[in-house]
């Protein structure tokens, strides 16, 4: 069977990017299957950082053909200017290296607008939206009243319908938000340029996809945002809008269960989270800001997309097995070993406490996510530098039993292990 889904195993920033650039070379075709421009996924290439946000990382592999999924939400300006980022490094893509859904919905100024609005009227309670826009796409797809991308192919039904989608959102920021309404026919103008140009990529991805797997072609869909970022399956509402897990897959491009054969989860050696929400494992003192970096290194944990600051914490395996179970998968991939270097001990939280009850499974609740204890197995560290290592058996001893102990906890194998954030700083089991 010839599908890959690589899926982020916690809350986004595992470094799906540089492990989609890894096993894109093993593919055909790859697929973006959720979010929008929240997404930032970085990989380095010889020196040369690419940080992507819309277009799959498996772009950098020559050949490899990329589809932007009906799952997804796409700014076309964001679009347009991403296609110039890789242009001005080479990289000119012509339709028949990038497709776009032409049911992908179209994410338009009303969603940045009423998304800052919405974030700021929450003021101490927000999410922490990247203000991409994101949740009221996706709110006006489940209402019907969103955007498909084939209506860009007749640009004056496109305006009219643009025009329309801001004169209703400007009910609501006005009304409700007190905001000064956006201009309906200045935006409409300007979405008419993005369609003409983005028009060529629009096209039938489902057929497109069914096509290649006829073939034998292989795909790999490349995730965006992390399971614990769910909708269904993360701490709502501090989740995307989307199904960054296995099933957004299926749904965001359109196939069954039957071609997938690996689900590959990736994971950070340690915990991060960016925005707002539960994060059990999230330390507040030095080990928290080493993990974390000062900004100095192109890897430290600050946000591909916002710049941020990321929350950092040791790994926890109540989360991690959670996502294990919720996408079933058949292999694990670590990430930023290398990072853990140097510490003394390090800690996994294997199980949580909860009043006088020891947890294995995730609650929902954000009463009981607040109110939970980590409950903590300390594993000695290791003093070298590992970055230059390829081979398990060159890993330190207690390295590769930190890595052995997250595979014994999970039940699955840890199929690679990155310890660098260049092309082939991967250790491959
Ligand atoms: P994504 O959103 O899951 O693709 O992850 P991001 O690209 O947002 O964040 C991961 C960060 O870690 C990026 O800066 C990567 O270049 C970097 N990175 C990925 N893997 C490794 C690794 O094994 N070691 C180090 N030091 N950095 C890594
Ligand atoms: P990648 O693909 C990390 C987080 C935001 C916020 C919440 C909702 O790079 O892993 P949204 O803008 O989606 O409505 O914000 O989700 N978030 C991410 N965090 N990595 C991402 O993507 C994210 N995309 C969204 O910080 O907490
Ligand atoms: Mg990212």
């Amino acid at each position: 069977m010839p599908v890959t889904i690589l899926v982020g195993a916690q809350w986004g920033d595992e470094g799906k990017g540089r492990v989609v650039d890894w096993l894109a070379r093993e593919s055909n075709i790859v697929a973006r299957y959720a979010g929008g421009d929240n997404a930032g996924h970085s990989v380095t290439i010889e020196d040369t950082l690419y940080k992507l946000h819309l277009i799959p990382s498996g772009i950098l592999n020559d050949g490899v053909v990329c589809i932007l999924g009906h799952g997804m939400v796409i700014n076309p300006k964001k679009l347009l200017d991403e296609l110039k980022y890789l242009a001005d490094r080479g990289l000119h893509l012509t339709p028949d290296r990038l497709l776009i859904s032409e049911r992908a919905q179209i994410i338009t100024p009303v969603h940045i607008a009423l998304d800052t609005a919405s974030e700021e009227a929450l003021a101490g309670d927000s999410i922490g939206t990247t203000r991409r826009g994101i949740g009221p796409a996706y709110t006006d797809k489940v209402r019907r009243s969103g955007i498909q991308a084939h209506a860009m192919r007749d640009v004056e039904g496109f305006a009219d319908q643009i025009h329309r989608q801001v004169e209703a959102a400007n009910q609501v920021l006005v009304s409700i938000y007190h905001r000064t309404p956006l201009d309906a026919t200045a935006i409409a103008a300007e979405y008419v340029e993005y369609a003409r140009q983005i028009q060529p990529y629009i096209t039938n991805t489902v057929a497109y996809l069914h096509h290649a797997l006829a073939n034998n072609q292989r795909i790999l869909c490349e995730g965006a945002q992390g399971t614990l970022l769910d909708v269904d399956l993360g701490h709502y509402p501090f989740v995307t809008s989307s199904s960054p897990s296995v099933a957004g897959a299926l749904s965001g491009l359109g196939f069954g269960p039957t071609v997938v054969d690996r689900v590959v989860g990736a994971a950070k050696a340690f915990s991060t989270r960016v925005g707002s929400g539960p994060m059990p494992t999230e330390l507040h003192d030095e080990i928290g800001n080493r993990l974390r970096g000062t900004g100095d290194k192109p890897w430290d944990e600050y946000g591909t997309t916002t710049g941020r600051p990321r929350r950092c914490g040791w790994l926890d395996m109540v989360a991690l097995r959670y996502a294990a179970q919720v996408n079933g998968f058949t292999e694990l991939v670590l990430t930023k070993l290398d990072v853990l270097s140097g510490f003394e001990s390090l800690k996994i939280a294997t199980a949580y406490q909860l009043g006088d009850r020891q947890i294995d499974d995730l609650p929902a609740s954000l009463l009981d996510m607040e109110l939970v204890e980590p409950i903590y197995e300390t594993l000695p560290g290791w003093s070298e530098d590992i970055m230059q290592v390829r081979r398990w058996e060159d890993l330190p001893l207690n390295a590769r039993r930190y890595v052995e102990r997250i595979s014994q906890l999970l039940g699955i194998p840890v199929s690679m292990i990155s310890v660098g954030p260049e092309r082939d700083q991967m250790v491959v089991l």
